[in-house]
């Protein structure tokens, strides 16, 4: 009896241990993946841990204010939640250290891994040649935009080079000119009114605020361009010819959505021109993050072996995802625009795509929205009321009845904005 007593209360012993174990276990779990990330197991036994990353901008919910004013790419989430774990990378600690990725390469600081990427999503979409151009990487192409004005400047005679661009242009591009006060270039307005000769001029297709197509405007020999490609992609516009222009400059932010990763690129096709945009960067930040450009190349990885690799679903298919979302918001932004009595938008532009191989319609990342409706001379304060907030018309270089729109939020932000645009009377 006192035997079986004994036996009994060590097994409640042992249970009462195992139990605050498995607790302890258990808390200390929770601790790890609260403050430390989830983790990714590893077939040696060890654990990689992956960091826990800020959320971004607030929900949307019914009472709040939408924020549209940012081109923030955040539709392109839904993708690459779809792609699980294809596009995660790992970085050792002891890794990407060295402030030097390519020292017998055209850029010491451009990861090989990064160029060759990027230089076969270009064949593979057909949106610009690469052969015989300098390959740049930046800290977005907004870094890129700098440095080339810096490489192209000042003009001959000395003075400051004027950069253009026509109306309506890219908000950014007035700030980011002048916000230094070069003495090497400045902001000299709207293309169409220019009357000098020499300039750069920004040419920006398919154009941000408006979705049109753009060539230059300034005929003059000695005008240089800076071609802005951030959305010469096919989820926004027909693919119609390579682009082979002087300096062009991409992103990944509007290309794969991936804009935190702060990564753009450029093709140049001068040698020093592209030396001299090295030696911007050179001074500027001593380079570009390595971990980003790893990160970037293995997703535009994915976007390529997507194509060439998998089968031809849309969860493989980077550009036939985010063709569909913006079409089927489009139709729905025109739907509405139609039924209206007091908006407009541009008309549909459409053409035949040498990438999905068919005829498509634009499908632009801002709506370029004009307001007609009697008394309402602010449109961007017009909405702010209505707890919509975008870019007004003033800051693109035109007047206050139109705004931009950016249609690349998330579903929750698009379908709100959508509510509360139809309520309006
Ligand atoms: C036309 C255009 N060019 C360049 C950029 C900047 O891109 P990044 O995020 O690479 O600096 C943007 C961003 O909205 C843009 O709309």
């Amino acid at each position: 009896m006192a035997a079986r007593e004994g036996s009994s209360s060590a097994a409640g012993k042992i249970a009462v241990v195992a139990s605050v174990a498995v607790n302890l276990a258990w808390l200390a779990t929770y601790i790890h993946r609260r403050y430390f990330g989830g983790n990714y197991g590893r077939s040696d036994g060890g654990e990689i841990a992956t960091v826990e990353p800020s959320k971004g901008k607030p929900p949307v919910t019914e009472h709040s204010v939408v924020n549209l004013d940012h081109g923030d790419p955040t539709l392109y989430v839904e993708f690459w939640r779809g792609t699980g774990d294809r596009a995660t990378i790992v970085i050792p600690g002891w890794q990407t250290m060295s402030y030097f990725s390519d020292l017998v390469g055209f850029c010491w600081f451009v990861e090989p891994t990064f160029e060759r990427e990027v230089r076969r999503l270009h064949r593979l979409v057909g949106n610009a040649v690469v052969d015989g151009y300098h390959l740049l990487v930046g800290t977005g192409s907004t870094q890129l935009f700098q440095a080339a004005l810096y490489a192209l400047s000042p003009a001959q005679d000395g003075s400051p080079m004027s950069v253009v661009s026509p109306a309506p242009y890219y908000s950014s591009y007035p700030s980011v000119t002048n916000f230094l006060n070069s003495a090497l270039y400045r902001w000299d307005g709207d293309a169409n009114f220019f009357g000098g000769d020499t300039c750069i001029e920004l040419v920006c297709s398919p154009n941000n605020p408006d979705g049109a197509i753009r060539k230059p405007v300034i005929k003059s020999e000695s005008r240089k361009t800076i071609h802005d490609f951030a959305y010469y992609w096919p989820q926004y516009t027909p693919i119609t010819e390579a682009g082979d222009h002087d300096i062009m400059l991409f992103t990944v932010s509007k290309c794969t959505g991936h804009a935190g990763t702060r990564l753009g690129w450029a093709l140049v096709k001068d040698v020093e021109v592209a030396q001299k945009m090295v030696k911007f960067m050179e001074l500027n930040t001593i380079g570009v993050s390595k971990d980003s450009q790893l990160r970037a190349a293995k997703i535009i990885k994915v976007v390529c072996d997507g194509y060439e690799l998998s089968p031809p679903s849309e969860a493989n298919r980077l550009f036939h995802f985010g063709q569909r979302k913006m079409k089927e918001r489009w139709s729905r932004l025109r739907a509405t625009v139609a039924a209206s009595d007091i908006f407009s938008l541009p008309n549909e532009i459409s053409g035949y795509c040498n990438f999905v191989k068919e005829n498509v319609t634009s499908n632009p990342p801002f709506a370029w929205l004009r307001c007609h409706k009697d008394g309402v001379e602010d449109f961007e304060g017009f909405l702010r009321e209505h707890k919509i907030l975008t870019r007004g018309g003033p800051k693109f270089g035109v007047d206050e009845k139109v705004v931009r729109v950016s249609m690349l939020d998330t579903d929750e932000a698009f379908n709100m904005f959508m509510n509360r645009v139809a309520s309006l009377k």
